[in-house]
């Protein structure tokens, strides 16, 4: 078995997969309620609390899977692109265990990991296909033409704010908790989302541009007075999330392609997997941060020589 680690981000997570890519575990330790009161991650508080929970996370996997470290027969963790503290927690973590049980250690692209989200059981999905990726920190449009990541190439990407961030900028304008993608879409079920028309901006090519959406809201809020907010706020939830829905739709459509797949954190939003009736979706516990995508991805990733092992080093931004 595969056993992925990830801590990019806010969560703490290992994940047991087969090379057959069937999950026999899958551990997310998500850190929100800590960083909610600041209304964002805070990079130093991630790194130390995944110092804390990477090691009970690992076990926790292996106890879900009913296994032990002799069952592990490779170790992949991701190296980037995230925050670069929580990701040498991970890193660390990982080229430990490899070192010690002499095991070959796999160096995984987070968002190669979103798109390996698709190859796990009983999903399986087989390129090519577009994909869209849409989560915190990136959104793009993937050509993906095999499953390593050397066969996806990128034909668009945003501009400025990821469509998670403006989830969740959105969120915090309407005074909604972190994180806000997920309060937004519960919020805008009882909304109108004729009520506003926010803009959806029309960028050349396939990129996206969310930041003068995120504007637009903060002018229709500043208008109102806390009793108009509270009366209006699941309107501005819903027309809000109608503008980014329509954004990717148009995009995705734009970029043509047979087929069409949507993962991140994004592709858990309830509006979006509605308007795509036809588009393979990651299940929605793959949707946001796990590890058990990382594990995914590593079986398309040639592991690092061992003489590369301890040298390997996280990086914070996509390439
Ligand atoms: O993929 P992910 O877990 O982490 C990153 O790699 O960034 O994505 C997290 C993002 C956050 O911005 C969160 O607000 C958003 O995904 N998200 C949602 C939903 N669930 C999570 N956005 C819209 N609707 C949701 N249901
Ligand atoms: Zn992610």
């Amino acid at each position: 078995m595969i056993l992925g680690i990830e801590t990019s981000c806010d969560e703490t997570a290992a994940g047991l997969v087969t090379d057959d890519g069937e999950i026999r575990a899958s551990v997310v330790s998500s850190q929100a309620e800590l960083h909610a009161r600041y209304g964002g991650v805070v990079p130093e508080v991630a790194s130390r609390r995944h110092l804390e929970l990477v090691s009970p996370v690992i076990e926790e996997a292996l106890r879900e899977a009913g296994a032990g470290l002799d069952d592990v027969d490779t170790v992949a963790v991701t190296a980037g692109p995230g925050l670069i503290g929580a990701l040498l927690v991970g890193v660390a973590a990982a080229k430990g265990l490899a070192w010690a049980r002499g095991l070959p250690l796999v160096a995984v692209d987070h968002l190669h990991g979103h798109v390996a989200s698709l190859y796990l059981r009983p999903l399986d999905l087989e390129p090519p296909f577009t994909c869209l990726l849409a989560s915190g920190g990136h959104t793009m449009l993937l050509d993906v033409r095999g499953r390593s990541w050397s066969e996806v190439r990128v034909v668009g990407r945003t501009l400025d704010d990821a469509a998670g961030e403006a989830f969740d900028k959105g969120a915090r304008i309407l005074g909604l908790p972190y994180p806000g993608g997920a309060e937004v879409d519960r919020l805008a079920r009882s909304g109108d989302p004729a009520a506003y028309a926010f803009p959806v901006a029309r960028v050349p090519g396939l990129d996206f541009s969310f930041s003068g959406l995120k504007t637009a809201l903060l002018y229709a809020v500043r208008e109102l007075s806390a009793a108009q907010l509270e009366a209006r706020r699941a309107d501005l939830a819903a027309s809000y999330q109608r503008a980014i829905v329509r954004a990717l739709v148009e995009r995705l459509e734009a970029a043509g392609g047979e087929r069409v797949a949507i993962v991140g954190g994004v592709a858990a939003n309830s509006e979006l997997r509605a308007a795509l009736p036809d588009a393979v979706a990651a299940p929605l516990s793959l949707c946001t941060d796990n590890a058990a995508m990382i594990a995914s991805a590593a079986r398309y990733t040639p592991p690092l020589a061992h003489a590369d092992l301890v040298a390997l080093d996280a990086y914070a931004s996509a390439s």
